[in-house]
Order: structure tokens, then C-alpha cells, then sequence
């Protein structure tokens, strides 16, 4: 019975309005940390929740996890209300800042997890030598934690959160402090969790990271989503199409004549470099361009990225800029 609901519930999160009120100091301030946020995670898919500091992505899996309660709106996983013990048996996760026990070997630290799930014995310390070696520190497995390097601490916080072999893996912030290196070992061990069968959420502010491994993400920003889907349709939603021109020999008359074409101008040294966001624009350019007998030197279509839309979302409109390198 369990295995068929389990099979028509390909929902493994689903959140509908999901608010979170603080109140904060002597007078209870009331600060909206998550505002209305409804988003679903599928079945087998790797989803990043993005948003800068204080976005309210803590908060959210903080509710998702039982941690904390809801002010308003609902959240399930596997179709069961947050909180619920069978669904709770099938998460694993990583809290943002792990509270290591650092007198304990990354052995005995796992050990420790296991017996709260439940796992005695030999099988446990198989679980634990496999996790070891799927994390990359198996060598470390008898040097007591505090004596870890930050990536390896990370590692071992996952490996924490796959003790109970989950269905699904929540990460809050699992590439945080790490070298590009620890970020890409990370980000291969979220592939291989996704090629494994698992689902994967996981919350970042590293959007380069989420753009190579996200099948969907979810933007917040001050409480709300700003954008949620995959990550191909979100950028071509967005993106403008913007050209850049790196241009030579432009003389002062004839930038002048540019400028009000272009979302953004940068000086660099003989060559000018722009921005132009339409056809149009970069046709009328091309004439000033050769009338000015100016040299084009490189015209690149922009590609759009997260970071893109993240920082248009965060701003508002795109401001032209000017900069002098
Ligand atoms: N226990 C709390 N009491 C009062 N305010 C809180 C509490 N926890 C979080 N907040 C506030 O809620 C907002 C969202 O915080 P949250 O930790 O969820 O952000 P975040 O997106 O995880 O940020 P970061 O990227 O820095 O981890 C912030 O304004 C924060 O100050
Ligand atoms: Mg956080």
C-alpha cells in the first residue's frame, strides 16, 4: 500500500503559502522572514532554493525539517504533513551550521547519527565505511573532527545526512566555505545522489553552482519567490538578448552618438566595450561603427545567466552603467 502511494505521489515537497513570522526584541517586532512561498519538489529531481543573506531560505527548510512551526499556509513531504514520523524516516539533512561534537572521530560522529535511526552493529559500520569512502574521507575516519579542514567537516555533515539512506536529501547551504575544488566534489556527489534515485533540495547563494546542477530552482527574496522552474526557461524568460561590441579606434564624437543606444558603456584604455540590448541598437551601432571607420573588434551575443536574472531581481530594472578599467 505504502509502495503504490509512494508511486502516485511524485510531489516529494510541496509547500502552499508558507509563512513564517519572528517577533523580535523587547517590543516583539514582528519580522516576515518567509511571506506566502508555495513551491513543489518532484520526485527524482535536484532542486536549488536561491536568495541572497536573509532571504529566508533557512527559515523555510527549517519548517520543511519540523524544526520550527509555521505562521501560516502548509507544507508536506511525500504527501504527509511536515513533522509526520513516516515521512520524516525517508529525509536526510544538513543543517546550515552543524553543531559538531569535535572530540568525536568522523567514525564515531556517524556512529552516533546511526544509533539515533536506529542502526546497531556491523551493518552500521558498514553504512558508515561506505558513506566514508562515497564523501572522500575515508583517510579521516579516526581524526577527531575539530582537527577537520572546513571541506571535510562539510563532507562528513553530509555523510551525516545520508546515514538513514533518504529518499530525500535537504542541504542548507552545502558548497558554503568551500574551495572551487570542495565545490565541485560536492556538486558530483549531488549528481550522484540525483542518478542514484534520490531528490535533492538543496539552498545556495552560489548560483553558478545551481546552473550546473539544478533541474529546477526556486528564487527567494525578502521573504517572496521571484522566479521559480527550470533553469533554461528562467534565463530565456528573462534575458534581453544583449550584444557586446568591443570596438577600437572609436572617437569621442562617435561614442557620444552610441551611448543612447547602449545598456552599458565600459572605457578600456583605446577600446571601447558596450552593451546594446536590441537588433535595432546594434544595427544603428554598426553604422556609426563604419561611418567612424571605428574597427569592430569582437561582437559577442551575452549569454544570459542565473546571475543575471538573480541580480535584476534584486535591483529591479537593469541600470546602464558606465565604468572606467
Ligand atoms: N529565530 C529568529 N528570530 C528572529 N528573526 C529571525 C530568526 N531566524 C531568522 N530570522 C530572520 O529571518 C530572515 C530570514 O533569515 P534566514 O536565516 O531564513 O535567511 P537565509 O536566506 O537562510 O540567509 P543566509 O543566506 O544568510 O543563510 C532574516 O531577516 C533573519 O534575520
Ligand atoms: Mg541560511
Amino acid at each position: 500500500m505504502e509502495h503504490i502511494s509512494n508511486l502516485a505521489c511524485e510531489q516529494v515537497i510541496q509547500t502552499d503559502q508558507l509563512r513564517k513570522v519572528f517577533k523580535v526584541g523587547f517590543w516583539g517586532r514582528r519580522v516576515t522572514a518567509v511571506d506566502g512561498v508555495s513551491l513543489e519538489v518532484q520526485r527524482g529531481e535536484v532542486f536549488g532554493f536561491l536568495g541572497p543573506n536573509g532571504a529566508g531560505k533557512t527559515t523555510t527548510i527549517k519548517m520543511l525539517m519540523g524544526l520550527i512551526y509555521p505562521s501560516g499556509g502548509t507544507a508536506t513531504l511525500f504527501g504527509h504533513p511536515v513533522g509526520d514520523p513516516s515521512a520524516k524516516a525517508k529525509v536526510g539533512f544538513l543543517p546550515e551550521s552543524p553543531y559538531f561534537y569535535d572530540y568525536l572521530t568522523g567514525r564515531e560522529f556517524l556512529r552516533f547519527y546511526g544509533h539515533l535511526f536506529g542502526l546497531l552493529g556491523t551493518a552500521l559500520d558498514k553504512r558508515i565505511d561506505e558513506l566514508l569512502e562515497l564523501v572522500g574521507i575515508t583517510h579521516a575516519r579516526d581524526l577527531q573532527l575539530r582537527k577537520f579542514s572546513k571541506g571535510m567537516l562539510q563532507r562528513v555533515g553530509i555523510a551525516q545526512a545520508l546515514i538513514n539512506d533518504p529518499e530525500l536529501v535537504i542541504l542548507d547551504e552545502p558548497m558554503s566555505g568551500l574551495d572551487p575544488i570542495g565545490r565541485k566534489e560536492v556538486r558530483d556527489l549531488i549528481l550522484r545522489l540525483k542518478e542514484s534515485g534520490k531528490t535533492v533540495m538543496f539552498s545556495s547563494h552560489i548560483l553558478h553552482d545551481a546552473e550546473l546542477l539544478c533541474d529546477r530552482v526556486a528564487m527567494i527574496m525578502k521573504g517572496k519567490l521571484v522566479a521559480c522552474g527550470p533553469v533554461s526557461e528562467l534565463i530565456a524568460g528573462d534575458t534581453t538578448h544583449e550584444v557586446e561590441m568591443v570596438i577600437d579606434r572609436l572617437l569621442p564624437e562617435a561614442l557620444e552618438r552610441i551611448r543612447p543606444l547602449a545598456s552599458k558603456v565600459v572605457l578600456q584604455g583605446e577600446r571601447v566595450m558596450v552593451v546594446l540590448s536590441s537588433q535595432q541598437a546594434v544595427d544603428l551601432a554598426l553604422d556609426v561603427i563604419r561611418s567612424a571607420k571605428a574597427k569592430l573588434v569582437a561582437l559577442t551575443p551575452h549569454k544570459a545567466s542565473l546571475e543575471d536574472l538573480f541580480i535584476r531581481k534584486a535591483t529591479g530594472v537593469h541600470q546602464p552603467v558606465e565604468a572606467r578599467v
